[in-house]
């Protein structure tokens, strides 16, 4: 049976067009449980409560949004979208280097906060970060889904599990290799890489490649021009948290320019210039660059797709009071 869902291809949470997504998607045991509108009868203003709460965070910082896209990724890559990276204490994945710089927990937890009053014990801090993730693509500009929903709190959350999230430094086989564990295919990599159209990474996560050292030259696949800005933005005793966008000229919009970049020597991160120098990824970000290309629709369905990876549901894990502690 193919699997019908709307997506919204315009920046307004009304203005939805229904496109048939692949039908092999609904069979696979990835998506798991979940569907739309799990909490229409238990709790109708769930969606609407957390994108309340995602766009007053948005108006008080705007860095907020990037910083939640990226935390639901970091929570679907680690024991799979069961809101473990929210919890805190010693040894928690939140603990762990790759996870020191998400940003946006007090919106999660002020989401949570609200929801608790509404509907008591019925919506999972899981659910509370893929909706925020999916709101944080609207509020700058992307594409409109329905996020499946149902997923249930895990229990566990370790700093250690952290070691297998992709790293900055990592080759395409090693990007291939992490994804594919997961269930997703190279395009999906690539494609969900594009979420890198927003946000910034700091100094100290990609200056390795700016500066002849030891180890070597500094980058050769990097634009000159660019790399001299860099260099002026990051220089090399300088401070390694000041922030850079990783989609120059466009970091606060949710758009194609990230893969026009990449394939102009203006990619930031060694893992995302790689995508543009391996003849196995090339292709695709050609595919992508254009602002007339399949981006926003394709970003949304690899969305849902890794948005399903390892969820709980039905009567395993729980639903968390408060999303930084386990019940
Ligand atoms: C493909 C492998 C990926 C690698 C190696 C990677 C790595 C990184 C690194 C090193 C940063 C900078 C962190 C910092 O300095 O604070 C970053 C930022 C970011 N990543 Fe990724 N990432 C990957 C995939 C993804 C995916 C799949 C998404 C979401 C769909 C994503 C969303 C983001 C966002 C939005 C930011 C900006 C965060 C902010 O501004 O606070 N990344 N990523």
């Amino acid at each position: 049976m193919s699997l019908i869902r709307s997506l919204c291809l315009f920046s307004t949470f009304l203005s939805c067009i229904v496109i048939s997504v692949h039908g092999q998607a609904a069979a696979r045991p990835g998506l798991g449980g979940t569907r739309i509108g799990f909490y229409s009868t238990t709790c109708p203003n769930a969606e609407t409560i957390v994108r309340n709460a995602v766009t007053s965070g948005f108006s008080a910082n705007p860095r907020i949004a990037p910083g939640i896209l990226r935390m639901h990724f970091h929570d679907c890559f680690v024991q799979g979208c069961d809101g473990s990276v929210l919890i805190s204490g010693t040894n928690t994945e939140r603990t762990a280097g790759p996870n020191l710089n998400l940003r946006g927990f007090e919106v999660i937890d002020n989401a949570k906060t609200q929801l608790e009053a509404a509907c008591p014990g019925v919506v999972s801090c899981a659910d509370i970060l893929a909706l925020a993730a999916r709101d944080s693509v609207v509020l700058t500009r992307g594409i409109n889904w329905q996020v499946p929903t149902g997923r249930r709190d895990g229990r566990v959350s370790r700093a250690s599990d952290t070691n297998n999230l992709p790293g900055p430094g990592d080759s395409v086989a090693v990007q291939q290799q992490k994804f594919s564990a997961l269930g997703l295919n190279t395009r999906e990599l690539v494609v969900l890489a594009g979420g890198h159209t927003i946000g910034t990474a700091g100094c100290g996560v990609f200056r390795n490649r700016l500066f002849n050292s030891t180890a070597g030259p500094a980058d050769p696949t990097i634009d000159p021009t660019f790399l001299a800005q860099l260099q002026t933005q990051c220089p090399q005793n300088g401070d390694a948290t000041v922030r850079v966008d990783l989609d120059t000229g466009s970091g606060t919009t949710f758009d194609t320019s990230y893969f026009n970049n990449l394939s102009r020597g203006r990619g930031v991160l060694q893992s995302d210039q790689v995508l543009w120098t391996n003849p196995a990824t090339r292709p695709i970000v050609q595919q992508l660059m254009s602002p007339r290309s399949t981006f926003n629709a394709e970003f949304a369905r690899a969305m849902v797709r890794m948005s399903n990876i390892g969820v709980l549901t039905g009567a395993n894990g729980e639903i968390r009071r408060v999303c930084s502690a386990v019940n």
